[in-house]
């Protein structure tokens, strides 16, 4: 299973680089808005400066929700670098955007999608990633890691080569369940990631080891 940290804060990206387990990134517009990222040349910018940060695929969306847009800004985002992939919303003009990505040999990440019927089309069309809103489906009380385990069902079934980017992933469960699930990719903020070194007995047993050797070797 790869690991997307879900997030514009470079400061942030740049730490979970130094973890050492990091894949690649994923940003939003609500992302960029909240890092005080505006305006065209500005978020490409910034979207360049994440490229050299992260060694993987970098998701930068489009704000066009038409054909023509969507590929003209598609088009100028993967000039950007070499590390981004095209961030589309699941929507008819998007799917087909896709389908010309796909053909074009531009990577695409299919967003904002909450429904298998939804995976079907986006793999069909020859989306590079799928990205599942776990955490924003659970917030209607649907179950969001029940649509992860549907998808992966579905693309076994058919070698669908679109991967599975669990997305809105909000907590170390989330991340646990996800991969039980078959996710290929989880996305999260940092935080998340960080929660998963954390267990009372890993530290308990620290401090033992440490107190033992300081008392076996005291002079
Ligand atoms: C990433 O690709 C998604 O845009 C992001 O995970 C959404 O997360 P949220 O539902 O916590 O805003």
């Amino acid at each position: 299973m790869k690991f997307f940290v879900d997030t514009a804060n470079l400061a942030q990206i740049k730490e979970a680089t130094e973890l050492g387990i990091l894949d690649g990134c994923t940003t939003n517009p609500t992302l960029m808005a909240k890092e005080g990222i505006v305006g065209e040349k500005n978020v490409w910018d910034h979207y360049k400066k994440i490229c050299e940060i992260v060694d993987g695929d970098v998701s930068a969306e489009v704000i066009s929700t038409d054909y023509k847009g969507i590929i003209e800004e598609g088009k100028k985002l993967a000039k950007l670098h070499k590390n981004i992939v095209v961030k589309v919303p699941m929507i008819r003009e998007g799917v087909k955007a896709i389908k010309y990505f796909s053909d074009n040999g531009i990577k695409t990440n299919c967003t904002l999608v909450f429904s298998p019927g939804q995976a079907i089309l986006a793999a069909k069309a020859g989306a590079t990633y799928l990205s599942p809103f776990v955490g924003r489906l659970d917030d209607i009380n649907i179950d969001g890691i029940g649509l992860i385990h549907q998808i992966r069902h579905i693309y076994d079934n058919y070698q669908f080569k679109t991967q599975i980017l669990a997305a809105s992933v909000r907590n170390a469960l989330h991340i646990v369940r996800c991969a039980e699930a078959g996710a290929d990719v989880v996305t999260c903020p940092l935080n998340s990631i960080v929660s998963l070194f954390a267990h009372p007995l890993t530290d308990k047993g620290l401090e033992q080891f440490l107190v033992d050797h300081a008392k076996a070797n005291k002079k």
